[in-house]
């Protein structure tokens, strides 16, 4: 398994990205809650950020493609604004042990 990092590195309610064998992940925090994909959006597969940890709107609510303004749902990565609408981020299965939330599957 690969260390991604501790939960208490991401802030409550808002994301930060973490780079890992296979690219960067994005990581969502909502209390104990924490939702992950691929850096990646599914109709061009290009990052969604410009600046480092910038994944939300300015509101908190969305993950934002800063490249189209499109709108991806937090809880299961769904597009529902934007030329990528219907289609879904791709999500990264995380395993926590303790306060450390760890990548599934990987080899480093
Ligand atoms: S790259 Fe697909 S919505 Fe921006």
């Amino acid at each position: 398994m690969h260390r991604l990092c501790s939960i208490d590195d991401i802030p409550e309610g808002d994301a930060i990205g973490v780079a890992t064998p296979d690219g960067e992940v994005m990581l969502i925090r909502q209390g104990r809650e924490i939702f992950a994909y691929r850096n990646s959006c599914p109709h061009l597969g290009i990052e969604l950020n410009f600046m480092p940890d910038e994944f939300l709107d300015t509101e908190k609510r969305y993950i934002h493609c800063i490249n189209h303004g499109a709108l991806f749902q937090i809880e299961d990565g769904l597009c529902v604004f934007g030329p990528c609408n219907g289609q879904s981020l791709t999500p990264v299965a995380l395993k926590t042990i303790g306060d450390t939330l760890w990548l599934e599957n990987a080899q480093a």
